[in-house]
């Protein structure tokens, strides 16, 4: 059984060293996922992966089926998620390239298909959500990081915007006031939705860009998909020691 998924953001379409033994493609009460599941090893562990924006990096974020993907994986078998996101630095000192291991999010999305627990319940469901990342998951990224060298920001307060444009600087500010660290499109309602199907999920997120009016004017996509490619050789190589270290029994 694969107990491990990654969830592949911009910048990480398929993990580099995988080698693939199957492709499915699944189908879900909540309808299709981004794409289909890869089922591989690496490091002599087994592996499940699923790119968020679809393989062709076409589904935009407040377009991604979360419920499906999240449902895929739990069916699969899966029960750790590792979620991979770029994201803007609000802090000036976040160095493009730079890993964070966010520990609280706040959701700012709108209209999103954000629960499981809408329709055939025999009770209303709330669900704990006080500490939304898995501290299991998220101190074996803090340890690896740690053990690589790779200077990971141990903990930062995500934003979740709904996109897909940027934000303006007065938002980032508020956002700022907020006391968010780091600002992304995909970590709600992902975590949200892991949370409730039981799954234990922790986030890796990569700066792609200083955040909107805290740069050197405006951000460009050249300029995050050139900060990503370093930013991910990082997660690349933190994958390849996690996978084998969170499979292991
Ligand atoms: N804002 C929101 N999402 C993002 C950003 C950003 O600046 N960079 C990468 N994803």
């Amino acid at each position: 059984m694969t107990e491990l998924a990654i969830i592949g953001g911009t910048g990480l379409t398929l993990l580099n060293s995988l080698r693939i033994d199957t492709r499915e493609t699944v189908h879900t009460p909540w309808g299709e996922p981004s794409g289909p599941l890869i089922r591989g090893e690496l490091g002599g562990a087994e592996v499940l992966f699923i790119s968020r924006h679809g393989p062709g990096h076409t589904i935009p974020p407040h377009r991604v089926n979360y419920r499906a993907n999240l449902w895929a994986l739990r069916e699969a078998g899966v029960c750790k998620i590792i979620a991979v996101a770029a994201v803007g630095g609000i802090q000036t000192a976040l160095a493009p390239g730079r890993l964070v291991i966010p520990d609280q999010i706040i959701d700012y999305t709108w209209s999103r298909k954000h629960t499981c627990f809408e329709q055939d319940l025999n009770e209303v469901v709330h669900v704990d959500f006080s500490e939304p990342y898995c501290e299991e998951l998220r101190s074996l990224l803090i340890r690896v990081s740690q053990e690589l060298g790779l200077d990971a920001l141990e903990a930062a307060t995500y934003a979740a915007t709904q996109g897909p444009r940027l934000e303006t600087a007065a938002e980032i500010d508020r956002l700022e006031r907020d006391g968010c660290t780091i600002v992304g499109m995909t970590g709600m309602p992902e975590a949200a939705l892991a949370r409730e199907l039981g799954l234990c999920y922790a986030t890796c997120a990569v700066i792609a860009n200083h955040a909107a009016g805290r740069g050197d004017g405006p951000i460009s996509m050249d300029v995050i998909k050139r900060n990503l490619a370093t930013g991910m050789q990082q997660v690349h190589v933190l994958l390849e020691k996690i996978i084998p270290a969170a499979t292991r029994k």
